[in-house]
């Protein structure tokens, strides 16, 4: 489980109106979250709670399924994974902090629609040497389909027969459309259990399937994320806690989460998703109309420093930023001398991490000075267990704030409604109906 440093929530109140300090609050809240954290865990027996991420990082089978099915397929050195929002999400985050330098497959996203961009990758592939993995809980999302359409073309005009080798889905064990392919075609074909929604599904098939061929350790990536469950009533439920109680009771209601580190740069997008679908809700559990949900912004440090930062700094205090930084950097670097340079003289002999560590510290207390919180969770390196203990501190979090809104976490009828209306307008039932609404919008 990350650290979790409050220390610029504890210099200042975050309190209710009578202006409790952090100790007291989490004191004042401890029995409120003991019974949040055994709700969540009793409804994660209910398939219907949608909670089964909860126990993703138990299956250890799967994980060994999937390396024996790496195994087999080891001619595949490129993998396209065609998948969007939590299909893709988790994926592409931890590939991008976790994979080596020379990764047995390098993987490839097409999580969007846009032609030239998926033209050209199929133009720097071959087809021998690449599997394409399609991804889709429900199974039916267009742009997935779209992308599947393309490719499976790609790969019969090139292979004949031999595409279905080069073809392989991820998707609910029985239901939707490509399950229904995957089994007539006799394609491989991995279960998303069905209690996991897409933006909590990483450590199922989703995100271990790609994240094996790319050579990352996803059993020590489960290893860390049952570190997390075991500390969720911890710092998970207390960084919930101060997020809730900042944005009800001092408005803050942007949460910027900031990595430091460019590995870290996707982390930071894969939870703006988890956030906004999960916490972005019109009613709460009981029907009554709430539109909650804070508003989050992925962030990179240091790069944002010159960017974002005097508007977090200086601009309306609404907002929260949560830095995450690593203990240890791993491979480091030494700045050299350079005579001809004195204005870079104090950074002679100092090292890039020394500097990425000192921008965060800098930054941290730059806005904690201007009375902006500032919470920084501290893992102990860039590896699969620390990264895979924070995704699964993250989705805690997210739970623990969905119980605190006392709203549903776990679904998003807005993401839904969106794609019944782009399958109306591309030809499916409703066309008439979506048509005169739009004209009526126009
Ligand atoms: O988190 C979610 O449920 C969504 O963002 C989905 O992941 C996204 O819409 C893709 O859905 P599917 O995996 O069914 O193709």
């Amino acid at each position: 489980m990350p650290k979790l440093d409050a220390r610029y929530l504890e210099s200042r109140r975050i309190g209710r109106e009578n202006g409790l300090e952090v100790e007291d609050e989490l004191k004042a809240w401890a029995g409120g979250l003991e019974a949040a954290h055994r709700a969540l865990l009793e409804r994660s027996r209910d398939p219907g709670a949608m909670l089964g991420w909860i126990h993703l990082p138990e299956a250890t089978e799967e994980a060994r399924v999937i390396l024996r099915y790496r195994q087999g397929t080891a001619w595949a050195r490129e993998v396209v994974v065609l998948g969007i929002g939590g299909s893709a999400l988790g994926a592409r985050a931890l590939y991008q902090a976790l994979a080596p330098a020379d990764p047995p497959a390098r993987l490839h996203f097409v999580d969007h629609t846009d032609p030239g961009p998926i033209a050209r990758l199929m133009a720097g592939l071959d087809p021998e040497r690449t599997l394409v993995l399609a991804v889709s809980k429900s199974g039916g999302t267009a742009e997935t389909l779209a992308a599947l359409l393309v490719f499976h073309r790609w790969l019969e005009d090139a292979l004949g027969e031999g595409w279905r080798e080069h073809l392989a889905a991820v998707t609910d064990p029985e239901r939707g459309p490509l399950r229904a392919y995957a089994r007539a075609q006799g394609l491989a074909a991995f279960s998303v259990p069905p209690d996991v929604g897409g933006r909590f599904s990483v450590f199922s098939p989703v995100g271990l399937v790609p994240l094996a061929f790319a050579g990352v350790a996803i059993e020590d990536l489960l290893m860390g994320a049952r570190r997390a469950n075991a500390r969720a009533r911890e710092e998970a439920a207390q960084s919930a806690l101060f997020l809730y109680l900042l944005e009800r009771h001092r408005g803050k209601r942007v949460h910027v989460l900031m990595p430091y580190g460019k590995r870290l740069e996707g982390v930071a997008d894969w939870f703006v998703q988890l956030h906004a679908e999960s916490l972005g809700k019109a009613r709460d559990r009981r029907g009554s109309r709430v539109h909650l949900g804070p508003t989050p912004l992925a962030a990179l440090g240091p790069t944002d420093q010159h960017s974002l930062l005097q508007l977090l700094r200086e601009g309306p205090n609404d907002k929260l930023v949560a830095m995450v930084r690593a203990e240890d950097p791993g491979e480091d670097l030494r700045l050299p001398e350079l005579p001809g340079l004195p204005a870079a003289g104090y950074l002679f002999g100092k090292t890039l991490a020394q500097l990425q560590d000192a921008e965060a510290r800098g930054t941290a207390l730059a806005l904690a000075e201007a009375g902006r919180p500032v919470l920084t969770l501290t893992i102990p390196a860039v590896d699969a267990p620390s990264l895979g203990d924070l995704l699964q501190f993250l989705m805690w979090q997210t739970a623990f704030l969905g119980e605190l809104y006392g709203i549903n976490a776990f679904d998003q009828p807005g993401v839904e409604l969106a794609k019944t209306y782009t399958y109306a307008l591309m030809g499916r039932e409703g066309y008439e109906e979506v048509r005169r609404r739009l004209e009526g919008e126009a």
